[in-house]
């Protein structure tokens, strides 16, 4: 009998830190002469280096097997492409298995492929559900847990979310969170990125600001409010805002941007997360860097309506905010007060997350 080979499926930014620790436990194990074998396969749905492959290298990421080369489009063509270039694959070479993780575009488009030939999917980080329908996010969710055979949680809550949609409890396994792992491997490596010294940036005296998401970004007046907002509440000290290319694309029709907020590229892995270390508090609406924040006990203040991540607040070191900008100076007092949360870290994100998926999928591919 040949070896069963798993898809690691990979797209976007946020998909890299999640499968590196999965991807290493595989090879451990493949090492010890376990039997599972992968193949990784890039849709190409992020495909700049500073989006993609400085995080191959950082993370010491494999090069993909296959790289499907999507590219960008509209959410339907980023969608189709995605999967017409994952079947044909699939047609020509089949994989046994193809684990999907997070909640992007890629996500979604290689699970409806995959289990459309009837090749079982695995998710991993799933069950988490925010509510809301206008995240494209959301919708890739919840169409992956339709059509996922086994899913792999970072919470109780993920997994009380997939029990309460009638979902088995042989096939929920709350294991922890593989981006956390990645975190935890990578903490000693963390360093600062080449302006630190040029925007005389002190620990604990600046804030990282990230914000990339339609509903903030996307309309001109809107964002410019927003960032007027976060330039007079940081009260002098210095914004680091790495720059999301769709952030870019509004940036440049905004006129008179605050002069404190340091717009700089989006940053590799190591500097970024350097940079969060470090700083006061992050101001994002990202849920990634609210688990990494939380993880690292930085306060963070998100600028969205919801979450799909609750344990980042009521463990953690979030706080939802809105999109009011209004409701950021509130927030902002009690910070510079020094009444900011010291949050604690969610069960099971201890670094070993990546570990207990492969033993599992041994368990049920072998
Ligand atoms: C995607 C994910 C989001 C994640 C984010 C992190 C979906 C639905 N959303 O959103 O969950 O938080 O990535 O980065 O999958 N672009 C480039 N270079 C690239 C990639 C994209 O210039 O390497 C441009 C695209 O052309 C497009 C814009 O950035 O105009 C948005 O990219 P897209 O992949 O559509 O979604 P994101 O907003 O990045």
């Amino acid at each position: 009998m040949s070896n069963p080979v798993i898809d690691i499926i990979v797209g976007a930014r946020p998909n890299f830190m999640k499968v590196a620790p999965i991807i290493k436990a595989l090879e451990a194990r493949k090492a010890e002469g376990g039997p599972l074998r992968h193949r990784l396969v890039h849709t190409g749905q992020h495909y700049d280096a500073r989006m993609s492959g400085d995080f191959f290298d950082q993370l010491g990421i494999p090069a993909p097997d296959v790289n499907l080369e999507s590219g960008s489009g509209t959410q339907a063509e980023q969608t189709a492409a995605i999967m017409v270039r994952y079947e044909k694959l699939l047609l020509e070479s089949p994989g046994s298995v193809c684990l999907v993780v997070g909640d992007v575009t890629s996500t979604m488009a290689c699970a409806i492929a995959a289990q459309k030939l009837h090749v079982p999917v695995a998710h991993v980080e799933a069950g988490i559900r925010s509510g809301d329908w206008t995240m494209p996010e959301e919708i890739n969710r919840m169409v992956t847990d339709a059509i996922t055979n086994w899913f792999f949680t970072t919470s109780e809550t993920a997994s009380d979310n997939l029990r309460r949609a009638g979902i088995g409890d042989e096939r929920i396994f709350f294991v922890g969170n593989t981006m956390i792992d990645t975190l935890l491997a990578n903490m000693e490596r963390l360093r600062p990125p080449p302006f630190w010294d040029e925007l005389g940036l002190q620990p604990g005296g600046y804030f990282v600001v990230t914000l990339h998401r339609p509903s903030n970004v996307d309309a001109a007046a809107s964002f410019k409010r927003l960032l007027r907002a976060i330039g007079e509440g940081a009260r002098g000290l210095p914004v680091v805002f790495p720059v999301h290319p769709r952030t870019a694309k509004t940036l440049e029709a905004v006129p008179g941007l605050p002069p404190t907020i340091r717009f700089v590229e989006p940053q590799p892995y190591l500097e970024f997360n350097w940079l969060v270390r470090n700083a006061r508090a992050v101001i994002t609406d990202s849920g990634g860097i609210t688990e990494e924040t939380t993880v690292m006990g930085v306060p963070c203040m998100t600028l969205r309506d919801t979450t799909e991540r609750p344990e980042t607040v009521t463990v953690g070191t979030n706080e939802i905010l809105g999109t009011d900008p209004a409701a950021l100076s509130g927030a902002l007092d009690r910070l510079f007060a020094g009444k900011w949360k010291k949050g604690g870290i969610p069960d099971k994100w201890d670094g070993k997350t990546g570990a207990r998926i492969a033993a599992i999928l041994e368990d049920l591919l072998a």
